[in-house]
C-alpha cells in the first residue's frame, strides 16, 4: 500500500481521491515544517502533497528515497529543488489555471484598495475619525486612463490585464515574448525599464526563479514615477522589501499593495505603519472554490503518478522516474 503524506489539511475532494490510492497521513500541526521536520514527516512516504511553505530541498529528496512525486498545492513551485527532483527521479506537479481568476481578482482589489484608500478609510471610520464630508476629504486617484504595467504576462498577468482594461486602464507589459492576445486587445509590450518608468500601477506576475529574485530592487524602484504604486501578488522575494520600504518612507513612491513578503509571515517593520500600503496575508488563491479545485488537481496528479500514469500538470518530468518498491504489492 502506498503512503501519501499531506503536510497540512486540504479541503475535499483531494483527500478522498488520495485515499483511493493509498494510506493518507495528514499533518495537523499549524507551524510550518523546516527541512528536518519535513524529513521526519515524509520519511518512508511514496508521495508528498506539499504546501508552498515546505522546503523540499535536495537533502529532503535524498533522505526520503521512497518519494516518487511531490504534488505542490500551489502554482508556484519555488520551494522545491527542481534540479534535484529531476536527477533523483521524482515527479513534481502543481495546480495551474484554477487559481488564475482568484489571484487576478485579488490583484484588482489591491489596486483599488491602494488608489481609493479603502483600508485607510475603513480604519478611519472604525476609530471614530469620520467627522464630516468635504470636497477634499480622503481623495484618492482614478485608475481610468492610467497605465498598468505588468511585469510578466502569463495566465494570471493576462487575467489581470483583461480585468484592468474593463476599468479603462491602458495595458502594457514586459515579458521575454509577446503575448498571443496582445495584438487583439491592444496590449503594448515594452522593455522593463520603460514599463517601470511610465506606469502608474506596476503589478508583478513572474514566478520566483534565480533570475527574478529581487528583480524589483532599489534601482528598479528608482525608475518608477513618484505617483506610481507597486502591487505584488506573486512571490515576496521578487521585490527587495527593504528597498521598497525605503522608497515608500521617503515618498519616492505613492503606495503599494502586497499579498506576499520576502520572509513570510514576517513583514518589513517600516511597511506596517504606512497608510498608503495595503498588506494581505498571502490570500491570492484563498477562496473556497479555488482551494477545492487546487485540492482536486493536486490529488489527481499524485494518484496518477502512484498508478504509473503521467500526471496532467508536471513541472518536473524526471528522465528516470523512481519506482515503487516490492513492499507496495
Ligand atoms: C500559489 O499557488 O503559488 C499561490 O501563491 C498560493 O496561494
Amino acid at each position: 500500500m502506498n503512503t501519501i503524506a499531506v503536510s497540512l489539511p486540504i479541503p475535499e475532494p483531494g483527500i478522498g481521491i488520495l485515499r483511493a490510492s493509498g494510506e493518507v497521513v495528514v499533518r495537523d500541526g499549524a507551524e510550518p515544517l523546516d527541512e528536518k521536520g519535513l524529513i521526519g514527516f515524509v520519511s518512508g512516504a511514496d508521495a508528498l502533497v506539499a504546501m508552498l511553505t515546505d522546503p523540499v530541498t535536495e537533502r529532503v529528496l535524498e533522505s526520503c528515497p521512497a518519494l516518487r512525486v511531490i504534488g505542490c498545492y500551489a502554482v508556484g513551485t519555488n520551494n522545491v529543488d527542481h534540479e534535484a527532483a529531476s536527477r533523483l527521479g521524482v515527479w513534481v506537479t502543481n495546480t495551474p489555471g484554477v487559481l488564475t481568476d482568484a489571484t487576478a481578482d485579488l490583484t484588482i482589489a489591491l489596486i483599488l484598495a491602494v488608489t481609493r484608500r479603502i483600508v485607510e478609510g475603513d480604519r478611519l471610520v472604525r476609530s471614530g475619525g469620520f467627522e464630516r464630508w468635504s470636497p477634499d476629504f480622503m481623495l484618492g486617484t482614478s485608475i481610468h486612463g492610467k497605465r498598468l504595467g505588468l511585469v510578466g504576462i502569463g495566465r494570471i498577468g493576462s487575467a489581470v490585464a483583461r480585468r484592468a482594461a474593463a476599468f479603462g486602464m491602458e495595458i502594457c507589459y514586459a515579458s521575454r515574448s509577446s503575448h498571443p492576445e496582445a495584438g487583439t486587445h491592444g496590449w503594448k509590450r515594452m522593455e522593463r525599464d520603460e514599463l517601470l518608468a511610465t506606469s502608474h500601477v506596476v503589478s508583478i506576475h513572474t514566478p520566483l526563479t534565480p533570475q527574478t529574485h529581487r528583480m524589483i530592487d532599489a534601482r528598479a524602484l528608482s525608475l518608477m514615477r513618484r505617483d506610481a504604486i507597486l502591487i505584488n501578488t506573486s512571490r515576496g522575494e521578487v521585490v527587495d522589501e527593504a528597498a521598497l520600504a525605503a522608497s515608500l518612507v521617503e515618498g519616492r513612491l505613492a503606495g503599494a499593495g502586497l499579498d506576499v513578503f520576502e520572509q513570510e509571515p514576517r513583514v518589513h517593520p517600516s511597511l506596517v505603519g504606512l497608510d498608503n500600503v495595503v498588506l494581505l496575508p498571502h490570500v491570492g488563491s484563498a477562496t473556497i472554490e479555488t482551494r477545492a479545485e487546487m485540492s482536486r488537481l493536486v490529488a489527481t496528479d499524485v494518484a496518477r503518478v502512484l498508478t504509473g500514469t503521467t500526471p496532467y500538470h508536471p513541472v518536473v518530468t524526471p528522465p528516470s522516474p523512481r519506482r515503487g518498491t516490492e513492499r507496495k504489492k
